[in-house]
Formats: structure tokens, C-alpha cells, sequence
């Protein structure tokens, strides 16, 4: 890779790969930030350029950063998958972020399957990057928004039971938010077929509860998040399921259970939903459904993460 496009970054940028960087004060700095923006998007003194780079599809992380960036009143450049690009000619990845880094935006959004290259390459990268969410490993912006959500909604974190329901093993969005939701004292409970679960020694966090019996775990929570099932990484068949319709009455969040689920729950999805198979169709416009609000918190997450990683660039300058 040429220097020019090599690290170390200018005034000590901060970039965004994994939530494990993050202290609990690192988080809850990020909550004032947005909760800031709430009230009032002051417009910055000096735009930059936010470079969106989607390898993978999106559409809440990859519009919630464009919302982003443009309330603060920066310029936003993007790349998807769909859009054309030169990896329809075979173009590689690696290519592709050097040759957007040689243009020199001020900070890039990056959303990426399971990649050895760009997880060694994106670090040593001359510009801030923020992981817009990373094969199965990391979703970041995405737990510090689920938290930052609980927290909104619930007055505190510490000590509210947050159960995670479904395709655990292969969500990057789990991973994540077992690290932010352990940092802010959570407890945490999971409940899954044995196919979707973690192996015991895997990542959960000590003290996490495994339920294998949906309507036990849902009478524990505070806090119900549904995951999605994962189609389009894996079948039916390799999930070890019999069917869909299966998994929604042993593991969905039906009608019967949601009628049972204690008035004050609050309903969870990072998106997009399978709608009948995670969640029975009725979920999303339930009272205690938090899905939409978590859509609308995004937004200032994701601005509070960019506020953060301009403050130290410097556009025009040595770069
Ligand atoms: N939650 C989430 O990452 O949604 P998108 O894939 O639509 O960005």
C-alpha cells in the first residue's frame, strides 16, 4: 500500500471498529453527544466529506449515517454494492478502499462480510473508519444505539434484564451488545435453538443465562430483542430447523406470547425483520415496541460517533 494511504492518522482520529475499544465513560460520553443532538443539530463550523462504503446490503445503518452527517452539515459520499461499482469487473475490495482512500474524504463507513483482508487493512488506514458492521464479528453503532435506547427508555441500564432471542451465533449485532451491555451492567439473558446458540466456552458474557424455553426467558425480561434469522448466510437446513413456521412457534415472539409479555417490556429488532418468523406480524405497532424509536436513535448515535471522528481531521491540511 502506497505511505500516503498508510497511518498513522492526523491529531489522533478516532475511529470505530469494535465496541471492545470502547470504556463504559467512552460510551457514556457518545450517549451525552447524542442526547445533545436531540435537542438541536448545531451545523459545523467547516463540512467534511463522510465516504459510505457498503460491500453488503443496508438500509437503516447505511440512510441513518447519510441522515447523519447531513444534519451536521456535511458532505456524504456513497457506494454500494448495487450502484455500479468496479467490483461488478472484478474489481477487489482491498482496491476499492485504497482507491476511495486516495481521494482523501475526511472519514470512512464501512459495511463488510467476512473479510481477512479489510479487517487487517482497514486499521492501518491514513483516515478515521467507522465499522458499519462486519461479517459476523461486530456491529457496533448498532449496540450503542440498542443501549442507548434502553437507557432512554428505561432510565438506567444497570441491572435490567435484556434477553436476545434467535440467530445468536451468527449475529453480529449479539456480539456487540453483549460487550456495551455488559460494560453498563446489564444482565443478560439468551434463548435459541442449540443450532443458533454459542458453544458454551464462545463469546457470552459470564453470568449470561441460557434459555432453551421461549416462554420461560420472556417472563424474565426487561428488555425483548429479537434477532433475525439469517437467510441469506445460511439455509433452513444448515440452521438445523425444520421449518420456519417451526422456529416462529418455538422461538418467535407470537401472539400468544406477546398477550403474556409483562406491560412494561420493552420489543427490540435491530432490523430488517422477517416478519411471521421471529416476530408474529401485529409486533411492530405493539405499544411496547421500541423498533422504530431504536430507527430514530440511530440517526444521533451514528452523528455523536461522526462528531467525534471529525473533531480531530483536518481537511486540506497534511493529509
Ligand atoms: N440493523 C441493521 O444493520 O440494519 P441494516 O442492515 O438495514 O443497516
Amino acid at each position: 500500500m502506497p505511505s500516503s494511504l498508510k497511518g498513522p492518522r492526523s491529531n489522533a482520529s478516532f475511529s470505530l471498529f469494535d465496541t471492545r475499544s470502547l470504556s463504559s465513560n467512552d460510551i457514556r460520553e457518545i450517549f451525552e453527544t447524542a442526547s445533545r443532538f436531540d435537542v438541536d443539530f448545531p451545523k459545523v463550523a467547516k463540512e467534511k466529506i463522510v465516504c459510505c462504503l457498503f460491500f453488503e446490503p443496508s438500509t437503516r445503518t447505511r440512510m441513518s449515517f447519510q441522515t447523519a452527517a447531513y444534519r451536521l452539515g456535511h458532505q456524504v459520499l456513497t457506494m454500494e454494492l448495487s450502484m455500479g461499482s468496479s467490483l461488478s469487473k472484478g474489481e477487489t475490495a482491498v482496491d476499492t478502499v485504497l482507491n476511495v482512500c486516495a481521494m482523501k474524504p475526511d472519514v470512512l463507513v464501512v459495511r463488510y462480510g467476512l473479510s481477512r483482508e479489510l479487517d487487517e487493512i482497514l486499521p492501518t488506514l491514513a483516515i478515521p473508519v467507522i465499522n458499519a458492521g462486519s461479517g459476523t464479528l461486530a456491529h457496533p453503532t448498532q449496540a450503542l444505539l440498542d443501549a442507548y435506547t434502553i437507557e432512554r427508555e428505561l432510565g438506567s441500564i444497570e441491572g435490567k434484564r435484556v434477553l436476545i432471542v434467535g440467530d445468536i451465533r451468527h449475529s453480529r449485532v449479539a456480539r456487540s451488545n453483549f460487550d456495551v451491555l455488559a460494560k453498563l451492567g446489564a444482565k443478560i439473558g439468551v434463548c435459541g435453538p442449540e443450532s443458533l446458540l454459542p458453544d458454551a466456552d464462545g463469546d457470552l458474557p459470564p453470568g449470561t443465562r441460557v434459555f432453551t424455553n421461549l416462554d420461560e426467558a420472556s417472563g424474565w425480561c426487561d428488555v425483548y430483542m429479537g434477532l433475525r434469522i439469517q437467510l441469506e448466510r445460511h439455509t433452513a437446513q444448515d440452521l438445523q430447523l425444520d421449518s420456519l413456521e417451526d422456529y416462529h412457534r418455538h422461538f418467535g415472539l407470537n401472539r400468544d406470547r406477546l398477550k403474556k409479555l409483562g406491560a412494561g417490556v420493552l420489543i427490540m429488532h435491530p432490523g430488517p425483520i422477517n416478519h411471521g418468523v421471529e416476530f408474529a406480524p401485529e409486533v411492530v405497532e405493539d405499544p411496547r415496541s421500541r423498533i422504530l424509536t431504536q430507527v430514530t436513535n440511530g440517526v444521533l448515535i451514528r452523528a455523536a460517533l461522526l462528531s467525534k471522528t471529525l473533531e480531530g481531521t483536518e481537511r486540506g491540511g497534511k493529509k
